[in-house]
């Protein structure tokens, strides 16, 4: 029941808390909308790709979200995540796995 407040507690964020939407908030200023993650390769020391099915089976779910919660390497880790939020981002993290499956997201009209 805190739930709902907590993700809806972000005010100024410029997508709704879906799943996509906390990604593009939270993730794609580095990572890109689509996964493709050109800026944090630009940052990091190696390259980074979310769709690569090499990552994508190469990486539990608990390593995705500490990553996101704590950072690694060159990355910083998301502050002012919750555990649902945290979550949420997971599945998008995954979508990128699957392409074709995000279309049928609710995509928010941009601003
Ligand atoms: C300010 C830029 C920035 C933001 C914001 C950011 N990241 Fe990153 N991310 C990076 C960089 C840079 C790396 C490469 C880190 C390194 O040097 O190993 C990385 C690495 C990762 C990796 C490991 C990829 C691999 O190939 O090992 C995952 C997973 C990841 N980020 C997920 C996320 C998620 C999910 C979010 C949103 C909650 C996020 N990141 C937000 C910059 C960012």
């Amino acid at each position: 029941m805190l739930m709902g407040l907590l993700i809806g507690g972000c005010g100024g964020e410029k997508y709704p808390p879906t799943s996509w939407g906390l990604y593009l908030n939270k993730c794609a200023r580095c990572h890109e909308a689509d996964g493709s993650s050109v800026t944090a390769t630009d940052l990091g020391d190696h390259p980074v790709d979310l769709r690569d099915p090499f990552f994508q089976r190469g990486i539990t779910d608990a390593e995705i979200r500490r990553i996101m919660i704590y950072g690694e390497g060159r990355m910083q880790g998301v502050s002012g995540l919750s555990d649902a939020q945290a979550d949420s981002i997971l599945l998008q993290v995954r979508r990128f796995a699957r392409p074709g499956a995000s279309a049928l997201d609710f995509l928010p009209p941009e601003s």
